[in-house]
């Protein structure tokens, strides 16, 4: 069942985003050549808590962080640790937090210094493809609109989707119904209503799309270790524009 939210719940879920995009704003500052994804991570929970919010990752599922820290090869759920970021680097940050009982969620791809032209028009493609994907959120669509917007802006660039994750509902829960893929055919699946809540997640990668599990359980990469890239915003479907709760990521 997909949850419909009243404006005063919708009004909740913007106060958990807007709190999300600030935390982002405090982890792009250290991002550079040296640092360690472990350092980030705490800095995050630190601000987040500091905030009077909860990271919402940390433990879900067990997972361990705060942040899902993801450079280069690994396409989602890096887990923070020793690595030290390098020039020429991308190093996508993927977080969530919970504000009175309401889930934010949002991820971004960033450079670390100068990057090959291949990982630009990479991370380009990905956020191009999270815009597409947020026009097509309209009342009246359905998910398979987003999901056909995402795939053909990707693929006309020549890139691939992932297959295996996709975007969710979200609301008094990180993952709620409906699952928005990010490939599939306009005019199928569910209808999208206003008051509907989804985190839309883009996970490009330049290479195959096919990804693998390491060993720790968590950290996907793609199977020909080729770059990829990932944007997520969490937004609301409403009578007219979308609204991107997390405006600012
Ligand atoms: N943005 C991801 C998602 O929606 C992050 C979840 S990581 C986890 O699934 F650790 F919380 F699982
Ligand atoms: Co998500």
């Amino acid at each position: 069942m997909i949850i419909v939210k009243t404006a005063e719940q919708i009004e909740r879920m913007r106060k958990s985003c807007r709190l999300l995009v600030e935390a982002f704003r405090e982890a792009e500052r250290l991002i550079a050549p040296g640092v360690r994804t472990k350092e980030i991570d705490a800095a995050v929970e630190d601000f987040i808590r500091s905030r009077g919010g909860i990271p919402a990752f940390k433990g879900y599922r067990g997972y361990p962080a705060s942040v899902c820290i993801s450079v280069n090869e690994v396409v989602i759920h890096g887990i923070p640790g020793d690595q030290e970021l390098r020039e020429g680097d991308i190093v996508s940050l993927d977080m969530g937090v919970v504000v009175d009982g309401y889930y934010s969620d949002g991820a971004r791809t960033y450079p670390v210094g100068p990057v090959s032209e291949e990982k630009q028009r990479l991370m380009e493609a990905a956020r191009e493809a999270l815009s597409e994907a947020i026009a097509a959120a309209r009342e009246g669509n359905r998910v398979g609109d987003i999901s056909w917007a995402i795939q053909r802006t990707v693929e006309s660039r020549g890139f691939s989707v992932v297959r295996q994750f996709c975007g969710h509902g979200i609301g008094r829960n990180l993952h709620e119904e409906p699952e928005v893929p990010n490939y599939g055919q306009p005019k199928t699946g569910p209808r999208l209503r206003r008051g509907m809540t989804l985190a839309l997640e883009t996970m490009v990668n330049a290479g195959t799309h096919e990804v693998e599990i390491l060993s720790d359980g968590w950290t996907v990469v793609t199977r020909d270790r080729k770059p990829s890239a990932h944007f997520e915003h969490t937004v609301a479907i409403t009578d007219g524009e979308p609204e991107v709760l997390t405006l600012g990521l």
